[in-house]
């Protein structure tokens, strides 16, 4: 299962999201890896792996390095999740991405890739973006996080993909709601989250895996 989490406008709550998620498919699975495509998953997991080899110095690589070795980059998290960081360097996109798209897509352990910055925005003059997109169309459950308001969704209609899910994350007193981002956009709401100064503490303490907070994990628990 490969589950790839992104949205149209940031700080929507991608991260938040796919870390919670890549912890319960863990512990539901025995195992899961977490794919950071951003860099914020150190400071999002309270994971001491911002300097940590990743992604972008496995696709540096070339042809040289081996499928496998990919397996050495990945750090411990807390429980049976695993992450592989970013890294350093451009995320080009060319068969190098392609393969490791194909050996993400093999794992026998569920896969959550953090997509990172918002699609539409992150294309770059280099190509940035554009492994985040590929991922997202090729996972089997493609998530968009979107806060329900209107720029996200006049983003989200002209996104580059159409994802199989909305995670929609709710913040008190919008005059849009789920029901809305689910009519305008036609996509399913797999799941709804609030927006809560419990959650976004955890996340600033880095204990979000070590003290994950119930109603998110009650939000998601459909999601994937
Ligand atoms: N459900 C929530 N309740 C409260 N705060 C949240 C929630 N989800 C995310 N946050 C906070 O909002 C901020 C953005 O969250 P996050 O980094 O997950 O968004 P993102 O979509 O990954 O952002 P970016 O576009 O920068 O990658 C963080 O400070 C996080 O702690
Ligand atoms: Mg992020």
């Amino acid at each position: 299962m490969l589950v790839a989490c992104w949205s149209v406008k940031g700080g929507a709550g991608v991260s938040v999201v796919a870390a919670t998620l890549a912890q319960r498919l863990a512990a539901d699975h025995g195992g899961a890896l977490l794919v950071d495509l951003g860099g914020d998953q150190p400071d999002i997991t309270g994971t001491p792996a911002h300097h940590a080899p990743g992604v972008a110095d496995w696709l540096a690589g070339g042809a040289s390095v081996p499928a496998d070795a990919l397996a050495h980059l990945e750090v411990a998290l807390p429980g049976e999740l695993r992450l592989l960081a970013r890294g350093h360097g451009p995320l080009p996109v060319g068969e190098r991405a392609d393969v490791l798209l194909a050996v993400l897509a093999r794992e026998l352990r569920p896969v959550v890739i953090d997509c990172g910055p918002p699609l539409p925005v992150a294309f770059g003059p280099q190509g940035e973006g554009e492994l985040a997109l590929a991922a997202a169309s090729s996972a089997t459950r493609s998530l968009m996080v979107l806060r329900p308001c209107l720029a996200s969704l006049r983003r989200a209609l002209a996104a580059p993909l159409r994802p199989s899910g909305i995670v929609v994350v709710n913040e008190a007193g919008r005059a849009l709601d789920a029901g809305d981002v689910g009519e305008v956009l036609g996509v399913p709401i797999v799941a709804e989250v609030a927006v809560d100064p419990a959650i976004a503490r955890v996340v600033d303490a880095g204990l979000l895996l070590a003290r994950p907070p119930r109603p998110l994990q009650r939000g998601l628990r459909h999601a994937a």
